[in-house]
């Protein structure tokens, strides 16, 4: 019988025992798999564990807010934030083609995640303790994902281009192996960690970079980010999130169409629901929301966001749509 208090001090003493007095290092990302591996590492060796958040500028709202505060506060781990938002700016200027913004968010993230584990390396010499872990929230699924399985895993790494480099040199710490994706939300919740990380959908790697059809920019970004964060509270408010898989809210930037707000003709964009109920991502059905909730998420993007006049509905089931536009 499954019991998450055992399993944790079952890792906790592997943990002690693979890692000793080494430095660890762990990449968070704001979803739930890291956020536990590492609260779990935390839990084993303490201060030990340096964990590094990259924002990227393609976050949600407040996402950078809750690991900083709230994921630090209920854990008491060391965060080193890296704020690369000019950095994934300027690399993303003038492109258009998703997958080249994969391989482009793929590699700065990389690039930044590197840079900051090297001044932590610099730091770890010279206390003679180099840094010789690294955390990854690996789940079973993940792991039993050879042999052309199905699960999301098999479409993390089909989309993630590149991951973290070959060479690393660093051994790694994956206390979730075995657990899954439940699992690992009920040992969360255990360690105390906040619900908006434990409870969360799942977001893509690339986040609101690819929600944005067309150039991201950060006049953009801001747009998308003030629409996804309506659409959330509202689905939030009406009791929808367990119905729901994921939302996508997307950006048709490069659309725009006439509207009538306020005094005058407006000549705005489009903004895209896609709300899908799901297994697996594998397949997806569109979630056939109440038509009051539609309808409060319509008028309040419509009224509180800028530059967006018209609010649409997808209603593509996966296949022949994926769940994402991009
Ligand atoms: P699609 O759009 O392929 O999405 O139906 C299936 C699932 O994968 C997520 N997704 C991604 N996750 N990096 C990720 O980590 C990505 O580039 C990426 N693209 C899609 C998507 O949100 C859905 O859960």
């Amino acid at each position: 019988d499954w019991n998450s208090g055992n399993v944790i001090a079952e890792q906790v003493a592997r943990i002690r025992e693979q890692v000793g007095t080494g430095r660890v290092i762990c990449g968070l990302s704001g979803g739930v798999d890291s956020a536990v591996a590492a609260a779990l590492v935390h839990e084993a060796v303490g201060d030990q564990l340096v964990c590094i958040f990259v924002d990227h500028g393609l976050l949600r709202k407040n996402e950078r807010e809750q690991v900083e505060n709230d994921y630090v506060a209920s854990t008491g781990v060391r965060l080193v934030t890296i704020d690369a938002r000019e950095q994934f700016l300027n690399a993303l200027a003038g492109v258009s083609d998703p997958e080249q913004k994969r391989k482009i968010i793929g590699r700065e993230f990389i690039r930044s995640f590197e840079a900051a584990e090297k001044s932590l390396l610099a730091e770890a010499a010279a206390d003679g303790e180099p840094i010789r872990f690294l955390v990854q929230g690996t789940l079973y699924p993940d792991v039993v994902e050879s042999g052309g399985g199905t699960g999301t895993a098999n479409i993390k790494s089909h989309h993630n281009v590149g991951g973290l480099p070959e060479d690393l040199q660093f051994e790694l710490v994956e206390p979730l192996r075995a657990l899954f994706k439940d699992e690992v939300r009920a040992i969360g919740r255990e360690l105390g960690l906040p619900e908006v990380i434990v409870g969360r959908q799942p977001f893509p790697g690339p986040g609101l970079g690819i929600r944005i059809v067309g150039e991201v920019t950060a006049d953009r970004l801001e747009i998308l980010r003030d629409a996804d964060a309506i659409a959330r509270e509202e689905l939030t408010r009406a009791g929808l999130d367990s119905e729901i898989w994921q939302c996508p809210v997307v950006l048709l930037a490069d659309v725009r169409s006439v509207g009538v707000q306020g005094d005058g003709r407006t000549y705005g964009h489009p903004i895209v629901l896609r709300p899908v109920s799901s297994e697996d991502a594998m397949t997806a059905d569109w979630t056939r929301l109440p038509y009051d909730v539609l309808a409060r998420i319509s008028n309040r993007i419509t009224n509180e966001v800028r530059d967006v006049n018209r609010v649409v509905l997808d209603v593509t089931s996966k296949p022949p749509g994926t769940i994402e536009w991009e």
